[in-house]
């Protein structure tokens, strides 16, 4: 609670400064492609339950959005979009994914809605619908419902049979690459610097936590203190917001300060104002590769929505497993 009290008055600050294939479903073998229709037979109602579980969770909880957007983000560039990161270190053999990335605080309220919509479906087609699909459409769904475009989600998708700790360095990006280094990451995953700056618009919605940016606020090489490509009273509101996180490391600030709960343009409109939370915000705007899809989408929302939801149905198709290259977990938490 304070921590989004914290928010608030930071955000009442900034306000004030600018003015596989269809049909079978079990499918065995056929492996490849995945479809719009894989379950037409198999579970025709998957998308109306997971729709409904997600809407109900996401009024509970209006968190709960952002953290799953980024989880599925996870999944598919670790090992691809296997529901792997789901795995919880408290039923594996070995430390899974998810160990690795307590620091990064994957917020609870996302493992839990697909946990929800998986319960629904195996009362409705047991046995049936994979958590990787699940959490691929409580993605979706969720963007949709914060105001961002809807898209198609093609399924068939089958979970991973591991979740391995380890797999988990140099496949994500960090707040200290420069933007040549995630477009290099993000090109071995086969995504384009344009595709890069799309997905990176995520950071319309939800929050980070101090610790991901204290090190442009205090101590920095400058004459005042924090990094200078910072609006200065933002940095100066961030300051004061973030003084006590590390005694108190749930302190946390909007990644969109302007209009965080609604998924639009305006992370990009930030960017060239200094208004970019994280280091790898800002370098989105320093590098003339990425910089010039900044601008556009910062001119033209229709641009970027077009172009986001193009990148994620391309991210919801990095590295699948399908027939026999994987399984359908019964719970989506243990392998
Ligand atoms: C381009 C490089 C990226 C970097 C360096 C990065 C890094 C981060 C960091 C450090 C946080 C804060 C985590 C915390 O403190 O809890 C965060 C939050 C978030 N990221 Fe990214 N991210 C990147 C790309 C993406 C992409 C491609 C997506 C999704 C398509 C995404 C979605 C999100 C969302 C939605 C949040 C807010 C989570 C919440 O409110 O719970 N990010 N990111
Ligand atoms: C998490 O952070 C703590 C404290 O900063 C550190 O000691 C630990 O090694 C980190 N764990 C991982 C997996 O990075
Ligand atoms: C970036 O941060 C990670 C930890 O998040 C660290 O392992 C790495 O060495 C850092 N890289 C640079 C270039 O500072
Ligand atoms: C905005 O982008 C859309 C989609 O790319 C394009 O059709 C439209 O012409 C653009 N609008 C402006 C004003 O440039």
């Amino acid at each position: 609670m304070g921590a989004l009290l914290l928010r608030c008055a930071l955000l009442a600050l900034a306000a004030g400064l600018v003015a596989a294939r269809g049909g079978g479903g079990g499918g065995a073998g056929a492996a490849g492609r995945l479809s719009p229709n894989y379950y037409r037979h198999s579970c025709p109602r998957v998308e109306r339950i997971v729709a409904d579980v997600v809407a109900a969770k996401q009024r509970a909880n209006p968190s709960t959005a952002a953290g799953t957007l980024r989880l599925f983000f996870h999944d598919c560039f670790v090992g691809g979009c296997d529901a792997s990161v789901l795995v919880s270190p408290l039923s594996a053999d070995r430390s899974p994914e998810r160990a690795a990335e307590i620091n990064l605080s994957l917020p609870g309220d996302s493992f839990d809605v697909v946990a929800r919509a998986k319960v629904a479906l195996e009362v409705a087609c047991p046995g049936t619908v994979s958590c990787a699909d699940i959490l691929a459409l409580a993605a979706r769904d969720l963007v949709g419902i914060l105001g961002g475009p809807r898209f198609p989600v093609a399924l068939g998708r089958r979970d991973a049979r591991r979740s391995d700790a380890r797999d988990v360095e140099g496949n994500l990006p960090r707040t200290n690459m420069s933007a040549r280094a995630m477009a290099v990451l993000f090109a071995r995953k086969g995504f384009t610097p344009r595709e890069l700056v799309a997905l990176a618009g995520a950071h319309t919605v939800g929050f980070s936590h101090c610790g991901e940016f204290a090190h442009r606020l205090y101590s920095f090489r400058s004459a005042d203190g924090y990094d200078p490509s910072l609006n200065p009273a933002f940095a100066r509101a961030l300051q004061s917001s973030c003084a006590n996180y590390r005694s108190d490391p749930t302190i946390s600030i909007f990644n969109d300060i302007m209009t965080p709960g609604k998924f639009d343009e305006v992370y990009f409109k930030n960017l060239p104002r200094g208004l970019g939370l994280l280091a790898s915000d800002a370098a989105l705007w320093e590098y003339p590769a990425t910089r010039v899809f900044v601008q556009r989408y910062a001119d033209n929302r229709t641009a970027f929505f077009e172009d986001f939801a193009a990148a994620m149905q391309k991210l919801g198709a990095v590295g699948v497993k399908t027939g026999r290259q994987g399984v359908v977990r019964r719970h989506c938490d243990v392998l």
